[in-house]
């Protein structure tokens, strides 16, 4: 991520928005059960919305510098922080409850690898777990927002069926102005 959107992402600001956008789609998406899988924590502040809501969460950063701090962060808390990316965790099937990617999809590079993280939320989640998220439109401000960064928007109107050729279903979306969020099941 480039500077200025890291510092975003770990400033009372973003807390405000996560409080605002995430925390009511979160609560939409019903109980979340005792078990769940974070993809892209960042500075992990969408991470202590979620650790307060439930028991434990297990979160899977891909960059070694943000998941180490993390790591330091959150020692001794109801949250496993893991370095590694969320298209291969090696983690067991069916472990968890719910899975949450905030702000993740669009940071990957390709839709192929998109698509890969997805497959893998797919089957570490329990049969009926809950998978919730949101992500950003495909904007210009937005991508100004990007320059310098890997910015690979993902279409609304299209990740239903995305998401029903990965095993998903009974997908909701929501678009607000900046974003899009979203509640899928595991089939
Ligand atoms: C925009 S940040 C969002 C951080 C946090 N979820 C929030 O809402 O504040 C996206 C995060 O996803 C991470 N990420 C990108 N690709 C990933 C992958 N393949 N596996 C795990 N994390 C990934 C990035 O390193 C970055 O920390």
């Amino acid at each position: 991520m480039n500077e200025a959107h890291l510092t975003f992402l770990a400033s009372p600001a973003w807390a405000e928005q996560l409080k605002r956008e995430v925390l009511p789609w979160m609560a939409a998406a019903g109980d979340l059960g005792d078990d769940v899988l974070e993809i892209g924590p960042g500075p992990g502040l969408s991470t202590d919305l979620l650790r307060q809501a439930v028991k434990h969460v297990t979160a899977v950063e891909v960059d070694p510098v943000l998941a180490s701090a993390l790591q330091v962060r959150l020692a001794d808390s109801n949250v496993d922080v893991i370095c590694g990316d969320g298209a291969d965790t090696g983690l067991p099937s069916g472990q968890f409850s719910a899975a949450t990617a905030f702000s993740v999809l669009h940071h990957v590079p390709s839709a192929y690898h998109q698509d890969r993280i997805l497959s893998e939320v797919c089957r570490l989640l329990r049969p009926a777990g809950v998978f919730v998220g949101i992500d950003s439109r495909d904007l210009d401000t937005i991508r100004a927002g990007h320059q310098g960064d890997t910015f690979t928007p993902v279409d609304p109107d299209t990740f239903p069926e995305r998401l029903r050729r990965l095993g998903f279903g009974d997908t909701s979306i929501d678009t607000t102005e900046y974003h899009f969020r979203f509640i899928a099941r595991k089939l």
